[in-house]
């Protein structure tokens, strides 16, 4: 069988802060297939942004193990093969949206990336806002200008 995309293998998240400790996450097991668009579905509260940030490299697993790719989180990511869309658009507010997305390609020092910035912008439809603040943009244009900018972060 192919290696899945994603390979969660008794993946366990417990917070522990001064206010108590919170079990996020008990035992969840989940393989992802190449090419396969999955929904994580559930109530508010019962671990789907945990175990997103645990795949994505924000958060380490307090047990279990993931794979990406076959590769550790935090190698997959160094790889850029792992891209992140936040639940809320995470934007610069003195840039315009196109200053935004070409955000990473300036982090990176990646001209290439810097260069296809008005290509994904026209890709997820928010064309003629580029040269908007991102503040004057409806809500579905932010995370439109959103999703190029962690796409190109990706590469
Ligand atoms: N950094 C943290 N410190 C302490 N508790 C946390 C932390 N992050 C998440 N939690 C707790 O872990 C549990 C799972 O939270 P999580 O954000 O993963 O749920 P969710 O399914 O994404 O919820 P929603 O649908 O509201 O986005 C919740 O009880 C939450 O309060
Ligand atoms: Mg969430």
């Amino acid at each position: 069988m192919k290696r899945p995309a994603i390979d969660v293998c008794g993946v366990s998240k417990v917070f522990e802060s001064d206010t108590g400790r919170v079990e996020a996450l008990r035992d969840v097991n989940l393989q992802v297939p190449q090419g396969v668009f999955v929904c994580v579905v559930g109530p508010s509260g019962c671990g789907k942004t945990s175990l997103m940030r645990i795949v994505g490299d924000l958060e380490a697993p307090t047990s279990g193990t993931v794979r990406v790719n076959g590769k550790l989180p935090g190698e997959a990511r160094k790889a850029r093969e792992i891209g992140v869309v936040f639940q809320s658009p995470a934007l610069l507010g003195w840039r315009t949206v196109e200053e935004n997305v070409r955000l990473p390609g300036q982090v990176l020092n990646d001209s290439h990336v810097a260069a296809r910035a008005r290509e994904m912008v026209r890709t997820v439809g928010v064309v003629g806002l580029e040269q908007v603040g991102w503040y004057a943009v409806t809500s579905v244009h932010r995370q439109g200008a959103d999703v190029p900018s962690r796409r190109l972060a990706d590469g």
